[in-house]
């Protein structure tokens, strides 16, 4: 489906992009509109944090803003987005605690969220242009008036369509299960065993996929029919519902040989039952503890590793990591995972949801479960 001379226009393609952006030196411009006889009023909708959710986040924790905002006269160094698309993402919800490791959000600041959207007017220095197609950290909101630099290094990617930057080739998700499987401890390999958790979600999905392709037997840990069964019927692993009680049980039934290999996006509970069960040399990678999420952190409640002790038994290692101080593997991660998806070898499965209202019940949704992937707001 991709020969190798579409794969190095695409590669050159990509590489005059982000020189353009990046490395040429800024020249000083005009204001400029999208749409110059347009209305330069709009209404903007932005999601606040209105009380600190002290457990699962709730919608009623968030109030939806209404206000105007002038499109025709952004300040020097902003842009005006008109946002498109959100993405949810698990670290989101700790954000919303007191304190928080990505930084909390303020009391009546926006929920934080990535996003793709397009350029409406941006300011005389900026080197963005209208009618650019832009991804970062943009919040939820219809329409963001921002400083370039505050959207983080998280550019779109040109010719691909917009939601991949969100989902498989973003750093927080495809990137996240790339480096977490091949590069913190040594990658599963044929024989193996390896247990994913939370794994019909967006970082677990790919990270069950990227274990698959070893050779390994793999194993996803998600709650649910709905979960398990895209585990089983559409990934073709096998898996483990957690909310059906007896998961060491479940663990047991189909894992007999023990567990080689854990990535880890649950903690808790989960990762207990999956220590009890490791094999010699066996490889624990954190990735996260979304189970842990929900009001435990910073608290003091966090439950678990209580069967830590397991590592020493079985001479095991058990490492955590976070994507950003690995970005000298994103180059190498991206290149592969645009390669499996444009050769039908991977995917992540998309769960839309309509609208900016919709905001805070799909970040509900994300941790009640039932909608799996990535989960997307189209604004
Ligand atoms: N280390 C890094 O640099 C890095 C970067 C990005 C993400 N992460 C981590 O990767 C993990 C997945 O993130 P994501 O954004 O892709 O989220 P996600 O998996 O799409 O959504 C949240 C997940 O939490 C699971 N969950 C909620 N409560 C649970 C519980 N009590 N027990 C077990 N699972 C539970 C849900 O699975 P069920 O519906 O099956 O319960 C759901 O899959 C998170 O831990 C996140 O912090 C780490």
């Amino acid at each position: 489906m991709c020969s190798s001379y579409t794969l190095l226009s695409f590669l050159v393609l990509i590489s005059a992009f982000f020189a353009s952006k990046f490395l040429l030196p800024a020249k000083e411009l005009p204001i400029r509109i999208l749409n110059p006889s347009g209305p330069c009023t709009v209404t903007q909708k932005t999601w606040t944090l209105t009380s600190r959710p002290s457990g699962p986040f709730k919608s009623t924790d968030a109030t939806l803003e209404t206000s105007s905002l002038d499109v025709c006269s952004p300040s020097p160094n902003s842009l005006i987005i008109k946002t498109e698309t959100l993405g949810l993402d698990a670290f989101l919800r700790t954000m919303l605690d007191a304190e928080a490791f990505h930084g909390a959000v303020n009391l009546t600041g926006t929920l934080p969220a990535f996003g793709v959207g397009t350029v409406v007017s941006s300011g005389v220095n900026s080197t963005y242009s209208p009618g650019d197609t832009v991804m970062g950290m943009l919040g939820a909101s219809n329409y963001v008036s921002i400083i370039p630099s505050e959207m983080g290094p998280f550019p779109v990617l040109p010719f691909l369509p917009p939601a991949l930057s969100l989902g498989l080739l973003s750093l927080t998700t495809g990137l996240t299960a790339h480096v977490g499987i091949y590069g913190v401890l040594k990658p599963p390999r044929k024989g193996d065993t390896v247990v994913v958790s939370a794994a019909a979600g967006a970082v677990g999905s790919v990270a069950v996929q990227l274990a698959k392709r070893t050779g390994a037997k793999v194993i996803g840990v998600a709650g649910g029919e709905i979960k398990n069964d895209y585990l089983r019927e559409e990934l073709g692993v096998l898996a483990v519902d957690y909310k059906a009680g007896d998961l060491g049980g479940q663990l047991d039934e189909l894992a007999p040989e023990g567990i080689d290999f854990f990535f880890d996006g649950a903690g808790g509970e989960v990762l207990d039952e999956v220590l009890r069960r490791i094999n010699y040399n066996a490889r624990v990678v954190i990735c996260g503890a979304a189970s842990q999420y929900s009001g435990n952190l910073n608290v003091g409640v966090v439950k678990g590793p209580s069967e830590y002790l397991k590592l020493a038994e079985k001479d095991s290692t058990m490492k955590g990591f976070v994507v950003l101080n690995y970005m000298w593997r994103v180059p190498g991660a991206m290149l592969d995972l645009i390669y499996l998806w444009a050769t039908d070898k991977i995917e992540l499965k998309e769960s839309w949801v309509e609208g900016i209202e919709e905001f805070p019940n799909a970040m509900v949704k994300m941790f009640s479960g039932g909608m799996v992937g990535k989960i997307l707001v189209k604004v």
